[in-house]
């Protein structure tokens, strides 16, 4: 029999476990199951429910229980067990809604436009309207938020991520977990960890040296951590050669013993690959949409021989137990099947939501000659592009794949941007046109004949598959269950010719993600609204029509031209024999384009607003701990209320080998014109710390505190020297 050397977290795990708490007994549908008492801790709860276990009731608890499981509309399902009084573990798919086979749930904005509201508070809102949902349809595990980096903007996925940079990831993520699980719903960090491509997914290898895992791909699902996630999904590819699911390194090394994660891992569906290798290196829960292999009796027998110690498994169960328990799955059970699954979990109040996450996600790129907001009344307006009209088929109110939250049952259809507008202008007695760009003479007389021209420009995301390119006319097509498949359009030479023959045109942008603009300089407005929901028209229309000041703020660079990208070459980017090389290191992101001095189409950071804002009186000064506290004021300098994202960004001294600038904190402020806000902004030791050969480490000198507007707009430079 081979011994395996367990790590102390699983050790130290198992003794707790065996130290058996005595409660007293309760009795649940007349069972007697004294872990029911809600006065002891989730710990001991666990423990005491777990010595009461099987090595059957074991093994039941960490394998997906049925196959091609559509039991609530969910897509995995763990059977409760009615003897021990444990409740059913429903899962469902959850960045923009809850999803699945799921009815009458409403249809958030993708996670990347919730990333461009840089506003955590919000993100906390709907993580707990998401539970909310989920909750009432009998979910409780949501199979958010993802965490994977936009180091290739053309991911299928991109928009289910919170962008590019890992302190704005992490800030967002950390939000929704709290606000998801106040609904006692386990949320799941996914997919853990660097599946940052669909191309070759379940083969691909993301090749990363230490430090750059460390800076980068790890401090999103750190924060989130630490917010109290009760579940990490571990993914599809392999991380330095060995598959995600079954890395110790990544499992156990850093999540569970680093990071202090006390719940359990899941693996993607069908993503494990072993038995002994994923227990005994930190697996907990293999899931698919099929039962086993590998967790059901080949567990079993593993354990029987010893090849899984005993201990391994109990670990295994006791932090799916103790998050079950912490997370208030046993005291707050969700509504019994069948009727929950059938009844409308969307109200007033969460339609309402899904549009101000909408609003405040939207970002104003350009405004020439202040076009927006259209103010004017009696207006003519040519509404063009099939995207204002074709929403729900083109499956852009939200992405593809299992994260779509389709639109069937009793729930209203998308409000289409066409109809946003058109209900919008008429209380200004505007007329709005239609014309769906196909043929592009009929669009450009629409647009001739109109004072103002609104395009709508779109491309297709969805799982499995990455987009061909950032360019539109490759980027658009179909999504079915299978994936997205692309077709040629014309879109750029549409809005080139709307442009040329209306001056006044502005371009509403429906993408998962960055796109290239080669008309940015032909058109008068351009404000891109990602997939923003079911309310995404009266959304759009409400910047439009100025209800609503733009305050959202890119959380992606977006490139003058793909030979910008930092994944230009094969070797980073799909990868040559099965290996995706992370060579471009840290420079990911704004961190490329600044490093090698390539100025983007728009940078990270930016948005505008209808009013202006004034920095002022930056003051930097050490704070205990080895941080440092940043404050200054910011001025609403224009006419009209607005909301402002200052933005913190550190520059390291050159010795630590670090990209020019790095997000390390922001804020976001509302101010009525001529208002002043003082902003402080909380910099940690990590703010000003790189990963070197023996940790997190702080090189003595200078680090620049630039604050600004957007990453290409610092407004207040200062500086504050950290000893080494
Ligand atoms: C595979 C996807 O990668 C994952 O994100 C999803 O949660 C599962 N399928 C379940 O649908």
């Amino acid at each position: 029999m081979k011994l395996v050397r367990l790590p102390a977290l699983i050790l130290s795990a198992f003794v707790v476990a065996m130290s058996v708490v005595t409660v007293a007994p309760s009795t649940v549908a007349g069972v007697s199951c004294p872990w029911m008492d809600t006065s002891h801790t989730a710990a001991q709860r666990a423990n005491s429910l777990l010595s009461a276990m099987s090595l059957d009731d074991e093994i039941a608890m960490v394998h997906n229980s049925d196959d091609k499981w559509s039991y609530y509309g969910a897509v995995g399902h763990i059977a409760g067990n009615a003897r021990l009084c444990i409740p059913d573990l429903v899962m469902n798919n959850a960045g923009q809604g809850v999803g699945g086979k799921q009815v009458d749930t409403t249809a958030f904005p993708a996670p990347i436009a919730q990333a461009a509201t840089w506003d955590p508070t919000l993100e906390e809102d709907f993580g707990a309207h998401l539970g909310k949902e989920a909750w009432k349809k009998g979910t409780n595990v949501l199979l958010a938020p993802g965490l994977d980096t936009g180091r290739v903007p053309m991911n299928g996925r991109n928009f289910e991520y919170f962008g590019e940079d890992p302190y704005l990831a992490g800030v967002t993520a950390a939000a929704e977990v709290t606000g998801l699980q106040s609904q006692h719903v386990i949320a799941t960090l996914k997919h853990y960890l660097m599946n940052d491509q669909e191309t070759n997914r379940t083969t691909v290898s993301a090749d990363v040296s230490e430090r750059v895992m460390q800076e980068i791909y790890l401090p999103g699902f750190q924060a989130a951590v630490d917010a109290g996630a009760g579940s990490v999904m571990c993914s599809y590819n392999k991380v330095n050669g060995i598959y995600a699911c079954q890395a110790t390194k990544i499992l156990t090394n850093d999540l569970k013993d680093a990071f202090g994660f006390s719940g359990f891992v899941m693996s993607d569906w069908r993503a494990t690959h072993s038995t002994v290798q994923s227990a005994n290196n930190g697996l907990d829960m293999e899931m698919g949409s099929t039962v086993g292999p590998y967790f059901t009796g080949a567990l079993k027998t593993a354990v029987q021989h010893g090849e899984v110690p005993r201990a391994r498994l109990d670990d295994m169960v006791f932090r799916i137990l103790r998050t079950m328990f912490r997370v208030g799955l046993f005291d707050h059970p969700t509504p019994a099947e069948p009727s929950a699954s059938h009844a409308n979990a969307e109200t007033t109040g969460e339609i309402q939501f899904a549009r101000t996450i909408a609003e405040q996600g939207i970002v104003l790129l350009k405004d020439r000659g202040g076009l927006l907001p259209l103010t004017g009344t009696g207006q003519s307006i040519a509404v063009i592009g099939e995207a204002a009209s074709g929403a729900g088929a083109l499956k852009i109110y939200n992405g593809a794949g299992s994260a779509h939250v389709p639109l069937f049952g009793s729930k209203s259809d998308v409000v289409t941007g066409l109809t946003g507008i058109t209900q919008r202008g008429a209380t200004n007695d505007d007329s709005v046109t239609y014309s769906s760009g196909r043929s592009i003479p009929a669009a450009v007389s629409a647009a001739a004949a109109a004072d103002v021209a609104i395009v709508f420009a779109y491309d297709v995301s969805g799982e499995g598959v990455d987009l061909p390119s950032l360019d539109l006319d490759q980027a658009s097509g179909s999504c079915g269950k299978g994936g997205c498949t692309y077709q040629a359009s014309r879109q750029n030479e549409l809005i080139a010719a709307v442009a040329a023959a209306n001056p006044d045109t502005v371009v509403v942008l429906n993408t998962g993600g960055p796109v290239l603009m080669p008309w940015a300089g032909k058109v008068s407005g351009i404000v891109e609204a990602w997939y923003p929901g079911e309310q995404m028209g009266k959304a759009i229309a409400r910047v439009l029509f100025g209800d609503v000041d733009p305050s959202g703020k890119l959380p992606e660079t977006f490139p003058r031209k793909m030979a910008d990208l930092p994944t230009r070459t094969a070797a980073r980017y799909p990868g040559v024999n099965g290996h995706a090389t992370y060579s471009e290191g840290l420079l990911v992101g704004y961190r490329w384009y600044d490093q090698k001095q390539i100025t983007p189409l728009y940078c990270f950071g930016d948005g505008l607003s209808y009013t202006t804002f004034d920095y002022s009186g930056l003051k930097v000064i050490k704070a205990s701990g080895g941080g440092a506290t940043v404050s200054f004021s910011v001025t609403n300098s224009g006419k009209r209320s607005g909301a402002e994202v200052p933005q913190v960004y550190v520059a390291f001294p050159s010795a630590a080998g670090e990209p020019p600038l790095q997000l390390k904190g922001f804020d976001k402020v509302s101010l009525a014109p001529g208002e002043t806000r003082k902003v402080t902004i909380g910099l940690d030791s990590r703010a000003f710390s790189y990963w070197g050969a023996s940790g997190w480490t702080v090189t003595a000198g200078k680090y620049g505190i630039n604050v600004g507007s957007s990453s290409c707009d610092i407004r207040l430079q200062g500086q504050i020297t950290m000893a080494g």
